[in-house]
């Protein structure tokens, strides 16, 4: 093991409150090991509908061909998560605060039905962090990071994190996951929750699918993620604040047809956000212009201090239009099950000094009327 890479999982472990973590070379690859960790051919997964595009192609895709099948519920509704479960599911999948559109999850209530039926629930805290949600608080048994956004904070590295809860009781639900219960081939004949404990999934997801596939991080990006993590804190609250106005000052203009933002009483997020994070909701946004995909486009040229750029949690200012970018595999019904509108812009607000991003908005809104 690197000691830099150790020192960030060993940070990142105490920041969620877990018992232990594993970094990887990217988001993609935490989640596809937080997976493979706990399901092989013949399982299934059952996921919220609104997640990361690239996440949901792992799923539904790549997943298909390896044996794992990937159920989408209807909507993020506990119940309609519920009624997909059954005696193969491995894991119950969701983000704390969903990309593109920043949708808060009900992370206590999908807990709660995936527990009820012996099921780990895996949450992708990447757009909150730690510092507006930590979703061992609410029943997430694993927490997943890309660790390339708001943890790293610069765009400067590609990096993820698996965090383990210590807390699902595997060896209680044996018949589910005989990779944890029954001697590993791949790694001495170990049985995981004997020998291992409260560390047995971390320790399993290091020492099969990382150690045999090798998405490790480089101990130089994740050097870069610790300096990144020590202004975190600060960050997360200029990055509400500058989103909370950016949405504020979206929603009264004649050029904007709609905003979606948790921050903002009309969201139907807003509830679950002032009981997950107090209101703080993040820096993600999606509006609509008017004038649909044309005016979107002017828009988006004549933008001068945002980014455009499909990564997200940058200190800059980001602008990205989804359905060319992050989610264009998707079919247009996947689109529209994942929130997905082709007009839409998404923000994910910087922390540069308000009066600029709203100065910026403002003459690129202007150039596309
Ligand atoms: C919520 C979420 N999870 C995971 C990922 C994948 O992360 P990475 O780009 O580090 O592979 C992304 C990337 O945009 C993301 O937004």
């Amino acid at each position: 093991m690197n000691p830099t890479n150790a020192v960030l999982e060993t940070r990142v472990a105490e920041m969620e409150g877990g018992v232990g973590a594993l970094a990887v070379s990217a988001g993609s690859a935490a989640v596809n090991y937080a997976i493979l960790g706990i399901a092989e051919q013949g399982n299934n997964i059952v996921s919220t509908p609104q997640i990361y595009g690239g996440t949901f192609t792992l799923f539904s895709h790549m997943f298909a061909r390896l044996g794992i099948e990937a159920r989408f519920a209807a909507d993020d509704d506990p119940q309609s998560i519920e009624a997909l479960i059954d005696d193969k599911t491995s894991a119950v999948f969701c983000e704390s605060i969903a990309n593109p559109v920043g949708a808060f999850m009900d992370i206590q209530g999908i807990a709660d039905v995936a527990h009820a039926h012996g099921v780990p629930l895996i949450v992708d805290n990447t757009v909150a962090t730690p510092m507006l949600i930590r979703p061992f608080e609410h029943g997430a048994d694993i927490v997943v990071h890309s660790l390339t956004k708001y943890m790293g904070g610069h765009g400067n590295s590609i990096g993820g994190i698996v965090v383990d809860s210590g807390k699902f009781p595997w060896a209680d639900n044996a018949d589910r996951f005989p990779m944890l219960n029954q001697p590993e081939p791949a790694y001495h004949n170990m049985v995981y929750t004997e020998a291992m404990g409260e560390l047995a999934y971390i320790t399993r997801v290091r020492t099969v699918p990382l150690r045999n596939t090798g998405s490790s991080l480089s101990p130089f990006n994740a050097f870069l993620i610790l300096q990144g993590i020590e202004t975190l804190a600060l960050r997360m609250e200029r990055h509400c604040e500058n989103a909370q106005a950016v949405a504020e000052y979206l929603e009264q203009h004649p050029m904007v047809t709609w905003v979606k933002y948790a921050g903002l009483p009309a969201s139907s997020s807003f509830s679950l956000a002032q009981k997950y994070s107090g209101g703080k909701a993040s820096g993600l946004m999606a509006f609509g212009i008017k004038g649909g995909f044309e005016a979107g486009e002017t828009f988006y040229d004549a933008l001068k201090i945002f980014k455009r750029l499909v990564n997200i949690g940058d200190a800059k200012s980001l602008a990205a239009h989804p359905a060319s970018t992050t989610h264009r595999q998707l079919t247009g019904a996947e689109l529209e099950a994942s929130g997905v509108t082709p007009d839409m812009i998404r923000l994910c607000v910087g922390i540069e000094h308000i009066d600029d991003i709203i100065q910026d908005l403002e003459q690129a809104l202007k150039a596309a009327k």
